[in-house]
């Protein structure tokens, strides 16, 4: 029997997983992060089961190599909080590459669909006997330009459904995706001609601040900014200047760069010291959701599937199909 200590578990994942647990795997679920303060309560266990905002550094991977831990479990696709070079030669990483691609995408376009229309105002102007139309008024998807900045699996689904919404579709990535049903152009143009820019790639060394100041004034007035990948993607201060001063059209946030130790918990009844992301809650024309994108009951329990079957696989054999190699 093999011991799994999860951190950072919620009502949802220990329901998904529970029923996964069996006479092989014993699992263990903690609501607290993973990091420098609470790698030690993975002592005496064969795994860690962790999600986005554990902090997997080098100080942790050390110590988690001297309980005897033989596995780092991520139970989502990116993997940016884990020190893989640190972590290479010394402890296993595996993660779930998809689950639903169709949770984060139809997650992304509900934003869109929100932000245009204005649903989030209508919905409390009615509820508080409101049915002014004032300030409410979209324009249509048909016909406008999404930029697809990250065309792998969610992304393709992504820009499948703008096709549904009859948009024209252009698509930004070194590695080009066959499938994707969108064309190919630089990032320059993609920024330039693109009504609604929609980030879907992983973030790397490389991308950080991808959207910052020189790339904001390159696109057209006006645009939205659709983030459900990585909050780093997107400097924030360089968004809240573009909101500002309206090149920047609307923003829908699924992901914040400081989100780890706010986001998945309720703060309902503090006031949130982060003054940038309360001025980024004030705006009219930003939606920010936390990190709930992959949160469909089908998502859920593709991770969990996925999760075990890497686990079982690691200890069975020794590898994995969903290891980490850099
Ligand atoms: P994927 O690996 O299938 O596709 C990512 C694509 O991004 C690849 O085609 C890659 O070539 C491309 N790419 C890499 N660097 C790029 C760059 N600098 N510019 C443009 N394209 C670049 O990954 P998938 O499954 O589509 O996921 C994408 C991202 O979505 C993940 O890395 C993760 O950050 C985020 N995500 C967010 C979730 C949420 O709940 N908000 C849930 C799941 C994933």
């Amino acid at each position: 029997m093999k011991t799994i200590a999860f951190f950072d578990t919620k009502s949802y994942d220990r329901e998904s997983f529970q029923k996964y647990s069996g006479d092989e795997l014993n699992f263990r679920f903690f609501e607290n992060k993973l990091n420098e303060d609470t790698v030690s309560m993975a002592a005496c266990c064969d795994a860690v089961c962790v999600f986005v905002n554990d902090n997997i550094t080098r100080r942790v991977i050390e110590k988690l190599e001297n309980y005897g831990v033989k596995i780092i479990a991520l139970r989502c696709a990116g993997y940016n909080n884990v020190d893989l070079k640190f972590a290479r030669n010394r402890i296993k990483v595996v993660r779930v590459p998809a689950y639903s691609p169709y949770a984060v995408a139809e997650h992304a376009m509900g934003m869109i669909l929100m932000l245009n229309r204005k649903l989030h105002r209508a919905y409390i102007r009615t509820r508080d006997h409101n049915f002014s139309l004032d300030a409410l008024t979209g324009f249509d998807l048909n016909g406008k330009t999404v930029g697809v900045i990250g065309t792998g699996k969610i992304g393709q689904v992504f820009a499948e459904i703008c096709k549904g919404f009859g948009m024209n579709i252009i698509g930004y990535d070194p590695y080009e995706n066959k499938d994707f049903c969108g064309k190919y152009v630089s990032l320059e143009s993609l920024l330039s001609q693109s009504d609604i820019i929609s980030l879907h790639c992983p973030l790397t060394h490389e991308n950080k601040y991808l959207i910052n100041d020189e790339t904001i004034a390159k696109m057209k007035k006006g645009a939205y900014i659709i983030n459900t990948s990585r909050g780093k993607l997107v400097d924030t201060q360089a968004l809240i200047t573009g909101l500002k001063n309206g090149q920047i059209g609307a923003a829908g946030l699924d992901v914040y760069e400081e989100e780890t130790d706010l986001f998945f918990e309720d703060f309902s009844d503090e006031i949130i010291r982060d003054d940038t992301l309360s001025s980024l809650i004030s705006m009219p024309n930003v939606i920010v959701t936390s990190h709930q994108a992959f949160l469909t009951k089908e998502a859920l329990s593709s991770i969990a599937e996925t999760t075990v079957k890497n686990l079982n696989d690691f200890f069975k054999t020794g590898k994995s199909e969903n290891e980490i190699i850099i």
